[in-house]
């Protein structure tokens, strides 16, 4: 199939003429003529097309996966999850260098279908798209990529969409290095009917100095509270009962705003929205982790009882080098003061392995607090040298060897602390809510308590978006095997 003939239709520099200059208005604009575009080429070919949204990375690029589904549901594509499809898009990560292989990797997949359908379109957004080694990469030697944008000019997806049909030959690139530009209101398919992501903030100001995400998401910018609210409302309305708030530093929240609003103030906000039954968030970082918030995660009834607080090192010296502004002392009365407000809560951790000079003594101090605190679960990753980071040119990088035998001693630890710790609920009765039928078994329902534990117990798809109450009958490491209590 050949991409459409545009006689019919007005050119891409007419398009662009007559859209109006207002967003979302403007997108809107573009998902008409979209459609149009479409309809069109589903007449050619007799059947529907299909489209594939691959996403890569953290929560924060899943909720714009959804987004990019949105629209492109909303033109007239069927989703797929084959990538053997008539558009393909990856939502791409590049927080360490195997995301990018992954997706390196998996290009060349796609060529061949393309070289079967020729009117394939193959489009890449995301955070990798935003480092420019990455853009030229591409340009020399993936020619047959369609569209290629980043993280700051998402909102414009259908705009571009309709730029790259058009476009007879080579790639349309469109990446921006920043912006200031919260645009909201565009179609959402969410992929689950009864949670979601909610975005209250994007970009982070941290710099930590392993991390490649203040170059690739730009300055902190906050939502104000009434759109946050207003959202929920909607979801909820749409029968939406749980929500995860999503930035890179929840709990920096605010900041920019004219009224400034904290995060805990804003939790007590989304509390009160009636219909609503459990609020969760992602990322806090403990340098900003205030006894306001504590109190509000104490005092609020549908704020779970689970933190994921990243420690990324238990050494003060690797944490003064990775510029996280908080010592292994700070962090441990963090988890002191959560627990004694918070009984309990279940806590959660990333940690890096290998940072840069990182010595034995250093790592042995990241083994102590995860002795201590006993987390619930842990992230374990190996430091990546992002180019451009300041860690990435720090001297005494750690040998490979080192790095994989430190990684497997925590990895052990982590492990059995877990277990340890989920399996203290044994043998009581706990709210669930109920996520899925089981992949495996479908006599059986997954779904999780308040403190993120899974939970599979048997049930139909019926009880899905539930709460219910189940007895936690048998431990099986990180997940219990329950029953409904009536
Ligand atoms: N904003 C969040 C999460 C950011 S990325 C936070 O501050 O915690 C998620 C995790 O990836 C980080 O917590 C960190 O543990 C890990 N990470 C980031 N950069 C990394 C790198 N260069 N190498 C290895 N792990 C990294
Ligand atoms: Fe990266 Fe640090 Fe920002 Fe998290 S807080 S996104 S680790 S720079
Ligand atoms: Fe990756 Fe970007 Fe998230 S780099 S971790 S997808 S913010």
């Amino acid at each position: 199939m050949d991409k459409l003939e545009s006689k019919d239709f007005m050119n891409i520099t007419d398009l662009l003429n007559n859209a109006p200059d207002k967003e979302p208005e403007r997108q809107y604009y573009f998902i008409d003529e979209a459609a149009k575009l479409i309809s069109k080429k589903e007449q050619e070919l007799g059947r529907k097309l299909t489209c594939c949204v691959t996403t890569f990375g953290c929560q924060m690029n899943a909720r714009d996966s959804e987004k990019l589904l949105g629209i492109l549901k909303k033109i007239g594509y069927v989703e797929s999850t084959d990538e053997n499809a008539d558009f393909v898009i990856y939502n791409t990560c590049t927080v360490r260098e195997n995301a990018n292989n992954k997706v390196y990797g998996r290009l060349g997949i796609l060529h061949n279908y393309k070289k079967k359908n020729k009117g394939m379109m193959i489009a890449l957004c995301g955070c990798m798209m935003q480092e420019p080694t990455v853009v030229e990469n591409l340009q020399e030697h993936y020619k047959f990529v369609d569209l290629i944008f980043g993280t700051h000019n998402i909102y414009k997806f259908a705009e571009l969409f309709v730029t790259s049909f058009l476009n007879k030959k080579g790639t349309i690139i469109d990446i921006w290095k920043d912006t200031d530009k919260i645009v909201e209101n565009l179609p959402i398919e969410r992929k689950y009917s009864f949670k979601s992501g909610v975005n209250i903030m994007f970009g982070c100001n941290n710099f930590c100095t392993y991390c490649i995400v203040p170059y690739v998401r730009g300055r902190e910018r906050s939502r104000t509270p009434e759109d946050i609210v207003k959202e929920i409302k909607d979801l909820v309305a749409d029968g939406v009962v749980e929500v995860m708030l999503l930035g890179q530093n929840v709990n920096s929240y605010g900041i920019g705003l004219e009224e400034k609003t904290s995060f805990a103030k804003l939790l007590e906000m989304i509390n009160d929205i009636e219909g609503l039954k459990r609020i969760r968030f992602m990322t806090p970082h403990p340098k900003d982790l205030s006894d306001e918030l504590i109190d509000a995660m104490a005092r609020l009834d549908k704020v779970c009882n689970h933190m994921h607080l990243p420690l990324q090192s238990g050494s003060t010296e690797i944490l003064k080098k990775m510029n996280r502004r908080y010592t292994k002392e700070d962090y441990l009365v963090l988890v002191d003061k959560l627990r004694a407000r918070i009984p309990d809560i279940a806590i959660t951790t990333d940690i890096i392995v290998g940072f840069p000079g990182e010595t034995e003594e250093d790592f042995l101090e990241t083994i102590d607090v995860v002795e201590k605190v006993k987390y619930d679960s842990a992230f374990t990753f190996i430091y990546s040298k992002r180019t451009g980071t300041p860690a990435a040119t720090m001297p005494n990088q750690v040998d490979d060897a080192t790095v994989k035998d430190r990684f497997d001693r925590l990895l052990k630890l982590v492990q059995n602390n877990g277990h340890d710790k989920v399996r203290q609920f044994e043998g009581t009765v706990q709210e669930v809510l109920v996520e899925e039928v089981n992949e495996q078994d479908e006599t059986l329902v997954t779904g999780k308590m308040t403190n993120n534990i899974t939970v599979h117990f048997p049930g139909d798809k019926s009880l899905i978006g539930q709460i219910v109450k189940v007895k936690l009958n048998c431990c099986r490491g990180f997940y219990y095997i329950g029953e409904v209590i009536s």
